[in-house]
């Protein structure tokens, strides 16, 4: 049976009011027994008296059981289990053991992040990150094989907190709502909306057609737009029912996002034209305690965009013969890595540093914050 789009305005405050002490995760089924449920609340109204009842409930639950419930009947929309970790939350679901499932451990516990392009580069770094410090991750990316098979890697590598692969093309304002519907019903909302999907295709104007211009455009600029204005509502109900709570959407910008880059305007632009977005949606936010900021890497030389042995930046520029007397990738690589201060390329752990800087400081937003060894000062 498909789960009613309404979940997506109850959910996310339903997380919250059961989250005490540490942010919990929220799962609804539509194939459930609901004989297992602690209580039962009427759902055939609007959100905001659904969760009216929904409270009365579980303070008359509290007060007898002297705990608060973990399974819920919503009637008419299915059975919502709501537990310390994602595995938990199956076990109840499926009405099996949680003995032997162990705390999520490490600086991200309890968060639950969206990662959009998180099938790769920067994005599956970001992504790898947040599980190992005990996240549950959204790969949200438009390649669903390599996103299936990234999120059951890093499943391997966690038995508390998990990932979960979304297909999502963000240039596309359907596909993006369904990726924030799709979340709300695995994980009871998010924490986190990482807006890292993007494309490059360089070139001057003479080279330029509007038709690709538009293309990168649609992914890299209006698909943050997407983002933000459908993960803004669930971020939203979740700070109205959690006081002290902050959430955050960041956007991985570019240091291409503060310097024009020659023959690249397409990107450039896209980057300039989405700090003014990240600033605009900062003022708009900040007063409902979600928080919006970007993060401008270098070039990440390791990454797929630079180092594909095919399609890669170091082969196009070596065939192309753009870095005079380079013969090898290892010359045209040598030639850009000594253009950074630092010596080097940007790395997963070096925008994961500022990811968690954004999360973390609670008095910020609206920020661009360059990670680029040095490469871009701001003025
Ligand atoms: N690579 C760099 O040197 C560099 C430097 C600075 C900033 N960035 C920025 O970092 C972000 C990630 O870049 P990367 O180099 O890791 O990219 P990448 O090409 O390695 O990965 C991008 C991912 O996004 C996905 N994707 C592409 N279009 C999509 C769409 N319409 N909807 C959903 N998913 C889509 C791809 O399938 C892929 O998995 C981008 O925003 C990019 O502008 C990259």
């Amino acid at each position: 049976m498909a789960i009613d789009k309404k979940i997506v305005s109850i959910l996310p405050a339903m997380r919250m009011i059961l989250s005490e002490d540490k942010i919990k995760v929220a799962k609804i089924s539509a194939d459930t027994d609901v004989s297992i449920a602690h209580i039962e609340v009427a759902a055939n109204d609007d959100a905001q008296r659904v969760l009216e009842s929904f409270k009365r409930e579980v303070a008359v639950y509290k007060s007898k059981k002297g705990q608060l419930p973990q399974i819920i009947h919503l009637k008419t929309l299915g059975v919502v289990a709501v537990a310390e970790t994602a595995y938990e939350v199956d076990c109840l679901l499926s009405h099996s053991s949680t003995e032997k499932i162990m705390p999520a451990k490490g600086r991200a516990v309890g968060k639950t992040a969206v990662v959009t392009g998180g099938a790769q580069g920067f994005g599956g770094g970001l992504a790898e990150h947040f599980i190992k410090d005990g996240a549950n991750v959204i790969i949200a990316d438009l390649n669903e094989e390599k996103g299936q098979e990234y999120a059951a890697e890093l499943n391997k590598q966690t038995a508390s907190n998990k990932a979960f692969f979304v297909k999502v093309d963000v240039s596309d304002p359907d596909s993006v709502q369904e990726l924030i519907f799709k979340t709300v019903c695995e994980f009871g909302g998010f924490d986190v909306i990482v807006s890292n999907a993007g494309i490059l295709r360089a070139g001057g104007l003479d080279e330029m057609t509007p038709e690709t211009f538009e293309l990168m455009t649609k992914v890299n600029y209006t698909g943050y737009f997407y983002c933000a204005k459908y993960a803004a509502p669930v971020l939203k109900l979740q700070t109205a029912h959690k006081p002290g709570y902050y959430a955050d959407i960041i956007q991985i910008n570019s240091k291409s996002g503060l310097k024009g880059s020659n023959r690249n305007f397409a990107y450039a632009g896209g980057k300039f034209g989405g700090l003014g977005l990240t600033q605009s949606f900062a003022l708009e936010l900040m007063p409902s305690r979600v928080k919006v900021n970007s993060v401008c890497p270098g070039n990440f030389f390791d990454g797929p965009l630079w180092s594909d042995p095919e399609k890669g930046l170091f082969v196009q520029y070596l065939n192309a013969g753009k870095v005079k007397g380079a013969k090898s990738i290892d010359d045209v690589k040598a030639f850009y890595e000594a253009q950074v201060p630092a010596g080097r390329g940007c790395t997963v752990i070096d925008v994961m540093r500022a990811v968690y800087y954004i999360i973390e400081q609670e008095y910020e937003t609206g920020q661009a914050v360059p990670v680029t060894g040095g490469q871009e000062m701001l003025n």
